[in-house]
């Protein structure tokens, strides 16, 4: 990383204050951030624990709070037990057992309200009937599911029992699920027909069956939820519908008293190089921090409906959905389908009908809406809406302005909340009744997360404005453990850098005069398209995989909707393809690439080259090609150029 790509270009001088109403109103008040910011900095480990004696609900209290003998493999609450689904809904049955846990909506319109009460019913009948489909702790099973309440009834199931979930998005195809499957050693599969997504069906079924056809020697069994209806195959012996397996089993399932470290679920990540990594997450700090982070971010109450729009095949689909909001005992949403079905209203037209009343969703998802207009949203009336949040990258500041004014009336505070699959939880983001915001800044880190930002050499950087490194100098409970059986690249990936000192994040970030970070981009090979993180190594892999394809290099370009998108060279066998050809060829690749990963890893750019630039020395000059991708001035020396002949075929000009 060159100073010059880190330093700042983002000034934004606008502020909005929280109003005096929602402050008065609000779960944390100036004075209460500031006493719990006191708190931290006097006493880490005492912080911590009381936050987690005073939030959750132990079998065995605990009494060591950080284990770091193991450094960087930290510890949290070591000795103590619990069960995540038991603090997520039994804890709620005396006092708010009729309340709606969930409010379900699916594509075609349907509804389904589940109390709290109905839904530890519906997870502790699976749980047992994943008991009688032989699960035990510390099995891992692959969830691949649509966006329905049976997909957070079988997470919490496992939870109960302690077999360990690993969550695979629905979009992304068979190899990838296979691939996931393979990794974690999983034992069991619960997957639907199928699931609605933009008019569509989503053959989840299909999907499972091309995946489990190879290598998958670890499953015995596939549970099959109905959600479609459609036609599919059923092999006998391994798969069972959803409605059998519970058919028999009681309503009553005592939660198993597990290990605070105990693995409560693995959720595979692209990183710098081709192989997702299945981070582990504990159940105890995992929790803790998602509960609390509903609370203080989301302000959550019991007359709140939340929605967080992000799918449970990712981390906010897990923190925000699955698990924080329930521990806090809020009403959520959850929805199956996509934003634009059957038009562009559809979410504001949810928001009105279901009274939400904190929204959170990605500033992709903004920038998509926000180009078919304001007519869609104000046809609805969001004037339930008190509280407004984002997530998955830096949020430009032409959106986060429809937001404020468009949705939120001018009323509403936006959290923007940067956090990672690894940091299990919210890490910075205003606090919606104290913090001052500024378009594009996720400004302050919470209460008891200590953020940086660093030099090469590992030394804060105090400059206003001069970037560097983020990084979070202590560890918290909700921290990654590992990664799934490769803790070597658990440590070299995130500590190695600045040898253990602190977490490296992988994003470059800077400080304004008041402290505010503003995250500038990653600094690894990770590129976030749609605010879902792939690594280009894993494009590429795709890409050569193809018999016709020699070598590729993958870079991302900005793009106004999904805020990067993937641009691929690709050196062909044979001649290169021009013309027809090419353009014939490009589908057939983008299809691939599709059905090697998942629609969201396609390139929207693809070009044929003789061969890739390369140093003298070999190497993909990668600072070239991404220039050349972005349409920028090419500043660096090309005379190391091995073959310069080939630059115009880059550019596409031959
Ligand atoms: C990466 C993590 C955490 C859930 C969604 C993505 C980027 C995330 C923000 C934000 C700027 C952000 C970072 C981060 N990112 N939130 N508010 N502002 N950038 O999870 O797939 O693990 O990706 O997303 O680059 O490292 P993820």
């Amino acid at each position: 990383m060159t100073d010059k790509n880190i330093e700042s270009i983002l000034i934004e001088k606008r502020r909005f204050a929280p109003s005096a109403e929602f402050t008065a109103g609000a779960r944390l008040k100036p004075a209460d951030l500031e006493a719990l910011h006191a708190e931290a900095a006097a006493d880490y480990e005492g912080f911590w624990a009381a936050r987690a004696r005073e939030e959750l609900s132990w079998d065995k209290p605990f009494t060591t709070v950080l284990d770091d003998s193991k450094a960087p493999n930290y510890a949290w609450f070591t000795d103590g037990e619990l069960n995540v689904s038991a603090n997520c809904l039994d804890v709620h049955l005396a006092e708010r057992g009729d309340k709606t846990a969930i409010i379900f909506e699916g594509e075609e319109g349907d509804r389904r309200n589940l109390s709290y009460r109905e839904l530890t019913s519906e997870v502790s009948r699976f749980a047992n009937a994943l008991q009688a489909q032989g699960a035990a702790a510390g099995d891992r099973i692959v969830i691949y599911m649509p966006m329905v309440p049976e997909a957070v009834i079988a997470m919490q199931a496992c939870a109960r029992i302690g077999a360990i979930h690993s969550v695979v998005f629905g979009g992304f195809s068979a190899n990838a699920l296979r691939d996931r499957i393979i990794d974690a050693g999983a034992k069991m599969v619960i997957t639907a027909d199928g699931g609605r997504r933009g008019g569509s069906v989503i053959e989840l079924k299909q999907a499972t069956d091309a995946a489990l056809a190879e290598g998958c020697a670890s499953i015995e069994k596939v549970i099959v939820l109905k959600r479609t209806g459609h036609e599919i195959n059923m092999t006998a012996g391994r798969d069972i519908w959803w409605d059998d397996a519970v058919a028999e089993q009681s309503d009553v399932c005592e939660p198993v008293a597990l290990n605070a470290e105990h693995p409560l679920f693995l959720l595979y990540t692209s990183g710098s190089t081709g192989k997702p990594k299945g981070i582990q997450h504990s159940s105890a700090g995992y929790l803790l921090q998602a509960k609390l982070t509903s609370k203080w971010v989301f302000d959550l109450n019991d007359s709140d409906v939340f929605w967080c729009t992000a799918d449970v095949g990712w981390i906010t689909g897990h923190s925000y959905v699955a698990y924080g909001p329930l521990a806090a005992g809020a009403t959520i949403v959850m929805y199956e389908g996509g934003p634009v079905y059957p038009d562009a209203g559809r979410f504001w037209k949810m928001c009105e009908e279901l009274g939400v009343t904190v929204f959170y969703t990605a500033p992709t998802a903004l920038r998509a809406l926000m180009k078919f207009g304001d007519e869609f949203p104000n046809q609805y009336d969001l004037s339930k809406i008190r509280l407004l949040g984002t997530v998955g990258e830096p949020i430009n500041p032409e959106a986060w302005m429809w937001y404020h004014t468009v949705i939120g009336k001018e009323r509403c505070p936006i959290v923007d909340t940067w956090w990672q699959t690894e940091t299990g939880g919210i890490m910075m983001t205003p606090v919606p009744g104290v913090t001052a915001t500024k378009p594009g800044s996720c400004t302050l880190a919470l209460p008891g997360i200590m953020t940086d930002v660093v030099d090469d050499s590992g030394n804060s950087v105090e400059a206003a404005d001069a970037g560097g490194y983020l990084v979070i100098r202590k560890p918290w409970p909700s921290m990654l453990r590992t990664i799934w059986g490769d803790n070597d690249r658990y440590i070299e990936t995130y500590w190695e850098k600045f040898r253990n000192r602190f977490y490296v994040a992988g994003d470059s970030a800077h400080r304004d005069a008041d402290g505010y970070f503003w995250i500038m981009g990653r600094i690894d090979d990770v590129v976030n398209v749609s605010g879902h993180r792939l690594g280009t190594m894993e494009v590429e892999s795709a890409l050569v995989a193809h018999q016709r394809v020699v070598e590729a290099a993958v870079v991302s370009r900005p793009h106004d909707v999904k805020g990067e998108s993937i641009f691929a060279y690709v050196v062909f066998r044979g001649d290169r393809p021009t013309g027809a050809e090419a353009e014939a060829l490009t589908k057939e690749l983008r299809d691939w690439v599709g059905e090697q990963v998942g629609a969201i890893a396609k390139p929207d750019d693809i070009r044929f080259t003789d061969n890739l630039p390369k140093t003298r020395s070999g190497k993909i000059m990668r600072r070239l090609l991404r220039a050349i991708a972005r349409g920028e001035e090419i500043t660096q020396d090309t005379s190391t150029l091995e073959n310069e002949a080939i630059l115009d075929q880059l550019r596409g000009l031959a």
